[in-house]
């Protein structure tokens, strides 16, 4: 099939988009969220290709979500999206079994972006939300927020685009937080298994994750030590 979007969709916005729709059942009948679209290319890519239903674009900035919207009138699919000017998802109504992907913005960012939802949603609906997370840096705090409030990591991998890697992960509310290590927290439980297996992506990606690691107990070890002589 002729796809347009293919040519300008980034090896990481498809690994991103193919994380969103594998396992899902029903596509057809349900929305793709994404929040940060900037230029619209992912939700372009997933209409052309007939995964969901509809598509809703949120940006923070007037410009990009302008851009968003100039896209998919562009390409003819005005009538199966709704773009929002919003910080997250401020103000839109989301819908049972809704995809969210949040790529491209910070953990930190993203972490404020769940808080307001898990605050304002009741729980039981909150668990029909899938959430597709790229965090540009910060997966550590992400991790940490998701453990700690109940999310689920379901998956979890790395891609690689014109030379840097980058984590994805699939997450669903179940509303049960649990404990976690600090390996789980700077790599990844998800992760880790496919380390172990030795997967080829995540290997390649190990050394950065065993350098954030070391550094990260360093800078845990440092406190700990600052903590001891006060
Ligand atoms: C680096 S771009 C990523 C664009 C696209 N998602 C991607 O992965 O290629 C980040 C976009 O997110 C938008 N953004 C940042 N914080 C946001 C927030 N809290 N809510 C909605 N959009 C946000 C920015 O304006 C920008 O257009």
């Amino acid at each position: 099939m002729i796809n347009p979007a293919e040519e300008f969709l980034s090896p990481r916005l498809k690994a991103v988009h193919d994380m969103a729709v594998e396992g899902e059942s029903g596509l057809t009948e349900r929305r793709i969220i994404d929040v940060g679209s900037d230029h619209g290319h992912l939700s372009l890519y997933s209409l052309i290709n007939d995964n969901f239903a509809q598509a809703v674009l949120t940006d923070i900035h007037k410009a990009p979500a302008q851009r968003s919207e100039d896209t998919l009138r562009m390409f003819g699919y005005a009538d199966r999206t709704e773009v929002y000017c919003t910080d997250g998802l401020d103000g839109v109504t989301l819908h049972e079994g809704d995809i969210v992907v949040m790529a491209g913005l910070g953990g930190n960012n993203m972490v404020d972006i769940l808080s307001r939802v898990k605050e304002r949603e009741d729980k039981a609906f909150l668990k029909t939300i899938t959430w597709v997370l790229q965090p540009q840096k910060s997966s550590d705090r992400l991790r940490e927020y998701l453990f700690t409030n109940g999310f689920e990591i379901k998956d979890e991998n790395a891609c690689e685009d014109r030379g840097l890697f980058y984590v994805l992960m699939k997450v669903v509310y179940n509303g049960v937080p649990r404990e976690f290590t600090l390996k789980e927290k700077y790599i990844g439980p998800v992760i880790l298994k496919r380390i172990e297996n030795n997967e080829p992506l995540v290997m390649g990606y190990k050394d950065r994750l065993d350098k954030r690691f070391a550094l990260s107990q360093r800078g845990d070890e440092e406190i700990r030590r600052m903590l001891e002589e006060v």
